[in-house]
């Protein structure tokens, strides 16, 4: 579980080479693992981003938004995560269905990748649209590029790219060409845009969910999302499922539960620091 290889991506967002030859072995594109860095750690799942079977390696990119997310991102090369625990979930199904657009909004570039990739080599052609707050932020530009047959840029700020919400270019590819499928990756009111445009065109649409999780194997129910009316957990049955059939209202609303806690546990860690520097 070594750190192979390290690099920033953009502020707060660090992609990570790590040493796991059992969990290269079996990843597909859609699963995840679940990582502790230390002894009582919390448990964060990550999307395996990319993997090496050859070299035993997986990718794993995570954004600093926690106490959690802030301490792993600061790892060195060299440095071992105590424990990975995968690959977890259901993969992707990846078919030749012909023209899929791949949307991705923020950090969703990185569970969308593998997909992307794996439908390119199934000979699909992959339009991709990457939509992020300012240009800093858009992240595996290079390596999106690589699968897609077209790949458009938004930013809300207009600093490069379509000036404004990824969804706008999607509706535009729906209107201009038929199109077999969508894939929507980010976060949950990106992913409830591009339904509501893809099912606006009758076009099957899937997204990846990345709802709140602790075990990662269905026992905790931290997970639970509504499908098609029916309960389902993100990490045994998902995280990929068909988005015309989410409760994203439901989704939003649970995502909101433990904000608190951990704004408090950001701000209990930065004020001990701030307090050791004072000393
Ligand atoms: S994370 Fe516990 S049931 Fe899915």
């Amino acid at each position: 579980m070594k750190i192979i290889d390290k690099k920033q991506l953009a502020p707060a967002i660090v992609k990570f080479l790590v040493e796991a030859p059992l969990i290269a072995k079996k990843a597909q594109p859609g699963h995840f693992i679940i990582l502790r860095y230390q002894e009582n750690g919390e448990r964060i799942p990550l999307t395996i981003a990319d993997f090496d079977r050859e070299k035993g390696t997986i990718t794993l990119v995570c954004q600093g938004i926690g106490k959690s997310t802030e301490e792993i991102n600061q790892l060195p090369i060299g440095a071992s995560f105590l424990d990975l625990l995968g690959p977890l979930g259901q993969p992707y199904p990846i078919k030749k269905l012909g023209t899929v657009v791949c949307v991705a909004g923020g950090l969703g570039v990185a569970p969308l990748y593998p997909k992307a990739k794996a439908l390119h080599e199934a000979g699909n052609k992959v339009i991709s649209l990457i939509g992020a707050q300012r240009k800093e932020m858009l992240i595996m530009t290079e390596e999106m590029a690589a699968v897609s047959a077209e790949l458009q840029f938004s930013t809300d700020d207009g600093s490069f790219g379509y000036h404004g919400f990824i969804t706008d270019p999607l509706r535009a590819v729906l209107t201009r060409e038929k199109v077999d499928e969508v894939v929507a990756v980010g976060p949950v009111p990106m992913m409830a845009s591009a339904v509501k445009v893809a099912k606006e065109f009758q076009v099957p649409v899937v997204v990846s969910l990345n709802a709140l999780m602790v075990d990662g194997t269905g026992m905790c129910g931290g997970c639970r999302v509504t499908v098609g009316g029916e309960t389902k957990f993100c990490c045994v049955d998902g995280p990929t499922f068909d988005g015309a059939a989410v409760d994203f209202k439901e989704l939003m609303m649970r995502q909101r539960y433990y904000r608190d806690q951990e704004q408090e546990a950001v701000h209990c860690c930065k004020s001990c620091k701030l307090e050791e520097v004072g000393k």
